[in-house]
């Protein structure tokens, strides 16, 4: 009896896992989705910008579980700005749709910079690790330069 309830109970989550990659995912749903993990990144970049420009107090335990958590979040939003939302209101400009290869070097580039400072943050002396937190910086303010509409 177990077994078979077992049995049946996977068989519904393997369903409902195919229904879930099958079905298209709403343009509305990609632009939440897409804003989502920058927001977050916003929430894990913030205090480490704060530390380098000696705003807040320097705190290297913090510097490195966020530098670790911006390494995988840097590569969420991307998926995201899929072609069927070029239409959609948000904060992206037409260029992220018309420029593709520029808009891809950039997450390439941030993404890079960002692996950089997940590694440096592992015991990498103070000011290194500062000079890399300007340098992601840099490349979230240079993508947004292009790509995102002026706030
Ligand atoms: C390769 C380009 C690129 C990089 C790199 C990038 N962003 Fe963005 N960001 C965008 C675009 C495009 C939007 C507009 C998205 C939208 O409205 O759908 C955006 C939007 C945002 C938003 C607003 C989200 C919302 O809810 O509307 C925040 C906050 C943000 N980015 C923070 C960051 C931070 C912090 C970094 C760096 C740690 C970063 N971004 C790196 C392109 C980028």
């Amino acid at each position: 009896m177990k077994k078979i309830i077992t049995g049946s109970v996977l068989v519904a989550i393997g369903l409902s896992l195919v229904g879930i990659a099958q079905a298209q995912v709403k343009p509305e749903t990609l632009v939440k989705q897409r804003q989502a993990a920058m927001t977050l990144q916003g929430k894990y970049f913030g205090p480490l910008v704060g530390m380098a420009q000696g705003k807040i107090p320097y705190d290297a335990s913090v510097v490195a579980r966020n530098a670790a958590y911006l390494d995988t979040l840097s590569k969420m939003p991307w998926d995201g700005f899929a072609a069927s939302t070029k239409d959609l209101k948000s904060g992206a400009l037409p260029a992220v749709f018309t420029d593709t290869a520029k808009f891809k070097e950039a997450q390439n580039r941030f993404e890079s910079e960002v692996t950089k400072l997940a590694s440096v943050s592992k015991g990498g002396d103070e000011a290194t690790v500062k000079a890399q937190i300007q340098a992601v910086g840099k490349t979230c303010g240079g993508c947004h330069e292009s790509f995102r509409e002026k706030q």
